[in-house]
């Protein structure tokens, strides 16, 4: 685990320490000893382990812990359903606490931490809130088992069918319909809910941030603290090639139809094709049939994810890539454009002493309640190497509390008002 706390820290605010204890309690949850990293899937043991230590981190606090349609867990104080009655739906903090595989420590978790953080600090303060206060964790937010980012609020917005979610499968085939009944969840509820989306008020997702944009020095956009302005388009794509399984000793070049090759081409075109349309694009998973040393492969799945500032470039990115290879790109899934609240985004960077706001490349949750019409808003902690979905991402334990102060200020001045 990265260094929190220290004797050069020492926590002095309520909610810092209790963000420290936190911490270091989540430290061990699902951290691989030989990588570091972090393995926290949806539906499995880890993240049973997650879910009970955010249900006893509410209920330390008196919140009452409801549980979705899909899955995902929100804790409240104050009741939402009286408050939507009233016409004041809740104001909603929170992240996820799922990983990337061998992902970094702060990815999810620090939303999560921070929420309850900032909740202690306002307590410590005496501070009465005028509209109920959630704390929200979303699950499966990575798709790192079933292939879909943003699962838990997909599924909660109705951006991706029950059907179409619960048929999805991991690495084994398991279903996530069956993923979920062995995680002792009947998944037959599952869909858009309504009576949850109504109980938001406003959401805001605190979160690492996952570039150098408020690490690079001399950029003008320095500072511990960012608010999210938009994020960027983009999917994942999956390429499947097709050959036939042989053996390697005794097949001569000429006979083989190997998709290993054209695997190849695809990794390697996918940055050309990029750079032509000012995107990134990154092949990051491949899976392999039957994926012995020695055998040519019948078929090779090839996942491509691509983002960029234009939906269209990106599209075209992805086509471009298509073109080149003479291969099928299937689309499995797209997120657009998404710009947060414009005036809750300036109301934010105002609350935080003219903070800096900064577009993002990387997908949210916040994103897809944005484009579900949720008021959602992101913040930003400064992430000093700019490197995530590893082992190495990182912010530092001062950044952090002070991450957790934005919160506080921000709850101060928004949970009083209409939202
Ligand atoms: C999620 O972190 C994503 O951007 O893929
Ligand atoms: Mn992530
Ligand atoms: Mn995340």
């Amino acid at each position: 685990m990265t260094a929190l706390p220290t004797a050069a820290h020492p926590s002095a605010e309520p909610g810092h320490a209790s963000f420290d204890r936190m911490w270091a309690e989540l430290a061990p949850v699902g951290r691989h000893p030989g990588t570091g990293g972090y393995r926290r899937f949806a539906w499995t043991t880890q993240d049973a382990t997650l879910r009970e230590w955010f249900a006893g981190e509410a209920a330390r606090r008196g919140l009452d812990v409801v549980t979705d349609r899909v899955g995902n867990l929100w804790a409240w104080r104050g009741d939402p359903d009286v408050a939507v009655a009233a016409g004041t739906p809740g104001l909603v903090l929170g992240s996820h606490l799922d990983s990337v595989p061998d992902g970094g420590a702060f990815d999810g978790p620090l939303g999560v931490v921070s929420s309850f953080a900032a909740l202690d600090q306002l307590d410590a303060a005496g501070f009465r809130s005028a509209r109920p206060l959630g704390i929200a964790c979303f699950g499966d937010e990575e798709g790192a088992r079933f292939g879909i980012a943003c699962a838990g609020s997909r599924l909660l917005t109705g951006a991706m069918t029950a059907e179409r979610g619960l048929a999805l499968t991991d690495a084994d085939g398991t279903t996530m319909a069956d993923a979920m009944r062995s995680a002792g969840r009947d998944p037959a509820g599952v869909g858009r809910d309504d009576e949850t989306l109504r109980r938001i008020g406003t959401f805001l997702e605190l979160h690492v941030e996952q570039g150098r944009a408020l690490g690079d020095p001399g950029h003008p956009a320095d500072g511990p603290v960012a608010v999210g302005s938009s994020i960027w388009p983009h999917g994942r794509w999956r390429f499947d090639l097709t050959g036939r399984a042989d053996h390697a000793g005794t097949t001569r070049l000429e006979d083989r139809h190997d998709p290993m090759l054209i695997a190849a081409e695809v990794i390697q075109q996918a940055r050309a094709a990029a750079q032509s349309h000012g995107c990134v694009a990154t092949v990051g998973k491949l899976r392999v049939l039957p994926n012995g040393v020695n055998a040519i492969p019948s078929m090779v799945q090839t996942w491509l994810d691509a983002r960029g500032a234009d939906a269209r470039a990106v599209r075209n990115t992805v086509s471009h890539l298509a073109g080149t290879v003479g291969r099928t790109a299937i689309e499995e899934s797209w997120t657009d454009a998404t710009d947060f609240d414009a005036p809750l985004v300036r109301r934010l960077s105002e609350l935080l002493g003219g903070a800096p706001v900064l577009a993002t490349g990387a997908g949210h949750d916040a994103g897809i309640l944005a484009t579900a019409g949720v008021r959602t808003g992101m913040l930003f902690v400064r992430n000093p190497t700019g490197i995530s979905h590893s082992p190495e991402e990182h912010a530092e334990t001062d950044d952090c509390h002070a991450g957790v102060d934005a919160l506080v200020r921000v709850v101060h001045s928004l949970a009083g008002e209409d939202a």
